[in-house]
């Protein structure tokens, strides 16, 4: 309890998170998420901290106030621009502020961004230690096990030695290193090796930090076991495509007596949130797509998501309470 900050007491650990992705995770999918799992963290796509103090904070920030605990992630790498966004997101609620350093795209290593400041640990204290100081929210980090040919231990530990004596007591680790030239980011989410004794070794090394393993989990039982050897498990892809998977996350991870929810209660709960959400009958734009993956699996979710992608141009409420109503009532009964 003494190593915690002020905000982080009250708050459940992190022992399940659903990942920062762009394009993904925003703030609809995340409240579809929280429907699901009550415990979970969750977390923002990426927003570019320049972006943020110069634009509408709005436009980035807005979410709803049951989506905690929540965290913003951060791209930066400018001590005082990254200290302004992280007072932001303590003004707007957050739960937590994470920096990114692990995302390899080349926009994003051309703005000095994610994997590259691997190479620049002294950089990334002085970001970490300028958040800490601007705000009372934990200051997390995300990364990698290496970039290109440096990815030995000493290297990965000579990161994380950097930031947490700069104040930063979670690392989440990608286990996974990334080649910043030649592979796309998509490739990079699957070429490299993935190396969880990478992680667990960190663990060993850094017993005081709490260390969440990310990449390539894609079910509970998978992370109960490693739980035995990090602190947490940051799930991906897998939660995209399988919300529902996480429907038993509260009761597995957190000794939450509470039923977990069933398809049929998501479902209704999140078109009342899209009716408060629509504008003049239509609902936000990657609303339907969040929805897919809920019917992973099932008989007749071909159908579904053919009828939800050809919602997309028209967006009507009303039609998708149709969509969804067979889901809700019939197979409910
Ligand atoms: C579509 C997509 C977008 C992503 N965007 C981000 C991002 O904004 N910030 C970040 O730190 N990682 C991002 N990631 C990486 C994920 O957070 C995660 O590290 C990676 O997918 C490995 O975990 P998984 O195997 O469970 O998917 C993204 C991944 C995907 C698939």
């Amino acid at each position: 309890m003494k190593n915690l900050r002020r905000s982080e007491r009250l708050l459940p650990p992190r022992r399940c998170s659903i990942a920062p992705m762009m394009n993904r995770t925003d703030r609809h999918f995340r409240y579809l998420m929280r429907l699901v799992t009550r415990r979970s963290w969750l977390y923002t796509e990426m927003v570019v901290a320049q972006a943020l103090v110069h634009g509408d904070p709005a436009r980035f920030l807005k979410h709803h106030p049951q989506e905690g605990p929540l965290a913003l992630q951060l791209g930066g790498s400018d001590p005082a621009t990254l200290a302004t966004a992280a007072r932001l997101a303590e003004a707007w609620g957050f739960d937590e502020v994470n920096l990114n350093a692990g995302c390899p795209s080349t926009r994003v290593k051309d703005g000095r961004m994610g994997a590259v400041l691997m190479n620049e640990p002294e950089r990334v204290a002085e970001c970490v230690t300028a958040m800490r100081a601007a705000c009372a929210l934990p200051v997390t980090v995300k990364t990698r096990i290496g970039v290109d040919q440096r990815d030995d231990f000493a290297f990965t530990c000579r990161f994380l030695e950097a930031v947490a004596e700069a104040g930063c007591r979670t690392v989440i680790v990608h286990a996974r290193k990334a080649w910043l030239n030649g592979l796309s980011p998509r490739e990079n989410r699957s070429v490299p090796l993935l190396d969880y004794d990478r992680v667990y070794a960190l663990k060993a090394h850094f017993p005081k930090l709490e260390i969440i393993l990310n990449g390539g989990v894609n079910d509970l039982e998978t992370a109960e076991t490693m739980l035995r050897r990090c602190d947490g498990v940051m799930f991906g892809r897998a939660a995209y495509a399988r919300p529902l998977l996480f429907a038993q996350a509260d009761r597995r991870f957190h000794g939450s007596r509470a039923n977990a929810p069933a398809l049929a209660e998501v479902l209704a709960a999140y078109l009342d949130y899209l009716a408060v959400e629509a504008v003049h009958g239509k609902i936000p734009h990657t609303a339907t797509a969040h929805l897919s993956g809920l019917f992973s699996g099932l008989d007749g979710a071909r159908v579904t998501r053919r009828r939800l992608g050809e919602l997309a141009a028209s967006r009507d409420l009303k039609t998708l309470g149709g969509i969804l109503a067979p889901w809700m009532y019939e197979r409910a009964a």
